[in-house]
């Protein structure tokens, strides 16, 4: 056998290329981790349309959840496994809206369906999301129940606390 050491010096180059440019990938991703570890503290505002992006999403969760669960209710769909996932997530996500409408964005330029009296003094925003985190944790308390009435009580409610914030909060 010849000994092709110019083919083996280049396949240990390409093996060293390749370790390095894993490692160096790594190490940009992990330095991106610390970077957004470190950058956002509690207090700090956030780009306006950074901030409305991620409240859109984050209703989006509750919407997609609320549709699902609807579906199931109704026998729309046949995937009565996913019922109590459907309302626990929603429950948890409820909690998330207080927090997601805390930076005023009026006036920025961004659009929005924000209307801008959830900030103006005396909002009874704040009032309405903490009705909604508490029907929801009555929805995902109903399904356990396994109680059909107590469930469609519970649903009625989480219809109703959608509406009266939409009502009073968002552009049609
Ligand atoms: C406490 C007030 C409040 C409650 C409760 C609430 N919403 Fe909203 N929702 C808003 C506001 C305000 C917006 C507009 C967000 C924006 O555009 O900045 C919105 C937007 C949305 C959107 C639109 C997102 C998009 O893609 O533009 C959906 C879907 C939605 N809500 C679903 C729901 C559902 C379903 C419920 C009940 C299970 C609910 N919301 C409960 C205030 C509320």
């Amino acid at each position: 056998m010849p000994d092709d050491s110019a083919t083996i010096s280049v396949k240990r180059m390409e093996t060293f290329r390749g370790k390095h440019m894993r490692f160096a990938v790594r190490s940009a991703l992990v330095a991106g981790l610390l970077m957004t570890v470190a950058l956002p503290s509690a207090f700090a505002e956030d780009k306006a349309e950074d901030a409305v992006k991620y409240r859109v999403a984050l209703m989006d969760v509750v919407g997609g959840h609320t549709q699902s669960f609807f579906a199931l209710l109704q026998g729309k769909v046949s995937h009565p496994e996913d019922l109590a996932w459907h309302a626990d997530s929603l429950a948890e996500a409820s909690k998330r809206v207080k927090g997601a409408f805390t930076q005023n964005t009026a006036g920025s330029g961004v659009k929005t369906e924000s209307k801008d009296a959830i900030w103006a003094a005396g909002s009874e925003f704040t009032k309405l999301a903490g009705d909604f985190e508490t029907a929801a944790a009555a929805l995902s308390a109903a399904v356990k129940s396994k109680d059909q009435a107590a469930i469609g009580a519970a649903a009625k409610g989480i219809g109703a606390s959608c509406k009266g914030c939409h009502d009073k909060f968002k552009e049609d």
